[in-house]
């Protein structure tokens, strides 16, 4: 697929079939992961691949929990009304997880040393294109309480969970999300 039409035409899955992912998509999708940038390239991410049936459930219970806590202190009705059903449909979970340490000299800025969650949003974005032209589904997650999800998925302490990629096909029609006119959000400084 051509790059313009993947950028596209990625759209979020929340929605998945049971299917499993044949191993050799999987593995062209985590080493598309791998081809990002990464800050002196040191390629922080570590790609934890959750199939177990018990782990997804267990995450799923986890994040229900918490939308109650955030709908109770937002009172936003979509959070009451999220259903978290496709951590447990989709075969695959990819917990992208980093060592903040696995970071470039911009932790030496007061403030800063956010690169490596950088350098994993890039391995996660193209995730999430590989996987379209092969066909298969993702949703970018991160509704989840840090520490009991790295608890849950058996993810070190010294390292950050940045993100889940839910990965499956999908068992809904693509949904394509408007966008905003790029020039609105274009600042040219000549
Ligand atoms: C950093 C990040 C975190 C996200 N977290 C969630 C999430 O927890 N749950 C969810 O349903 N979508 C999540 N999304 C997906 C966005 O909602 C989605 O990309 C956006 O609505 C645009 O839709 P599209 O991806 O279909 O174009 C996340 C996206 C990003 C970039």
């Amino acid at each position: 697929m051509d790059i313009f039409t993947a950028l596209k035409e990625r759209w979020s899955c929340r929605n998945f079939k049971s299917e499993a992912i044949e191993a050799e998509k999987l593995e062209k999708i985590l080493t598309a992961g791998g081809w990002a940038p990464s800050v002196m390239n040191l390629q922080p991410w570590r790609f934890y691949v959750i199939k177990n049936a018990d782990l997804k459930q267990r995450l799923k219970e986890h994040c229900e929990t918490l939308a109650q806590t955030i709908f109770a202190r937002s009172g936003w009705k979509w959070v009451s009304k999220y259903s978290f059903e496709f951590l447990v449909q989709a075969p695959v979970l990819i917990a992208v997880a980093a060592d903040p340490k696995d970071t470039g000299a911009d932790q030496f800025v007061k403030e800063q040393g956010t690169g490596y969650a950088f350098s994993c949003c890039a391995a996660i974005q193209n995730m999430l294109l590989a996987a379209h032209a092969l066909g298969v589904g993702t949703l970018w997650f991160s509704l989840y309480d840090t520490p009991q999800a790295k608890e849950i998925l058996g993810i070190p302490p010294h390292l950050d969970l940045v993100s889940i990629v839910v990965t499956g096909y999908s068992a809904e029609g693509e949904k394509h999300l408007p966008r905003k006119p790029i020039a609105d959000l274009t600042i040219i400084r000549d």
